[in-house]
């Protein structure tokens, strides 16, 4: 998968499926998979840090990530997320922290928000740094927006998510991630732009879906978002294995001869 195939595939009216992957392991796994595209996102912080937010999240967290994830995968599109704060800088620092993004083996860079991020969007698309947008529910601004909730009901939130997303596009955006917005309003703003949406609590109706490893996984059981679904028992399995193994050692069933040096 590459940039242009973002493309072709909503042309060809072909859904896109990402899913975020942070290590390496994860990425040998998905490199063996139809997956399309995958992400680090700053959701890293939340999820493999225990962080309650992602505003911890750092450049050089996320291109660590990055370089684990790349390490392992040779043909997925791999998206690297700006975090926090690090593009809305002086416009120098800002392609400085994308820079570090793509160096560390993303080939594009996803950032949250229109209003303020066009100018860079187009000085890193001309830079040759294909840029993902991400509007709806911005975690970044959780604060902002009073906490993690919907958005883009009524008619005039409606409106403004609409002409962002119109903006991003126009601005050099290959793709734009809409995060918890009603399902019709999601899919109205798919037909109405040329690029893909990837949805993520946005309903049926966009050109792609994304979900995070841990909530997919049912690795992360403390919350479950309405729009997540579990495609596996995650957490359950790995107490089952680890009670197994606990078991095994006190009664001294592991190791056996076979696993030991004679
Ligand atoms: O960081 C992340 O995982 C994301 C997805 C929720 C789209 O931005």
């Amino acid at each position: 998968m590459k940039v242009h195939h973002f493309l072709e595939k909503k042309e060809k009216h072909e859904k896109i499926a990402m899913i975020t992957c942070y290590e390496s392991w994860a990425a040998v796994i998905v490199e063996q998979t139809e997956v399309d595209a995958v992400l680090v996102g700053d959701s890293v912080a939340m999820v493999m840090y225990g962080d309650d937010t992602t505003l911890n999240a750092s450049t050089e967290l996320i291109a660590r990530h990055v370089r684990a994830v790349a390490s392992r995968s040779k043909n997925k599109f791999i998206v690297g997320d700006l975090p926090f704060l690090s593009y809305r800088l002086d416009l120098r620092s800002n392609v400085v922290a994308a820079g570090e993004l793509m160096k560390a083996g993303a080939h594009a860079v996803k950032l949250e928000g229109a209003r303020g991020n066009l100018e860079l969007i187009r000085h890193l698309v001309d830079s040759g740094i294909p840029v993902m947008g991400h509007l709806g529910l911005t975690p970044q601004s959780v604060h902002q927006l009073g906490g993690y909730r919907v958005q883009g009901r009524g008619a005039e939130e409606a409106e403004r998510l609409h002409v962002e997303c119109l903006d991003l596009e126009k601005a050099g955006c290959f793709s734009v991630v809409l995060e918890c917005v009603p399902a019709e309003l999601a899919k109205d703003i798919s037909q109405a732009l040329k690029i893909p949406t990837i949805g993520i609590g946005a309903g049926a109706g966009t050109d792609g879906q994304i979900l995070v490893w841990h909530d997919f996984l049912g690795l992360q059981t403390e919350m479950k978002p309405k729009f997540v679904r579990r495609y596996l028992s995650g957490a359950d399995l790995v107490r089952e294995a680890l009670g197994k193994y606990v078991r095994d050692v006190k009664s001294s069933q592991f190791p056996n001869g076979e696993e030991s040096f004679q």
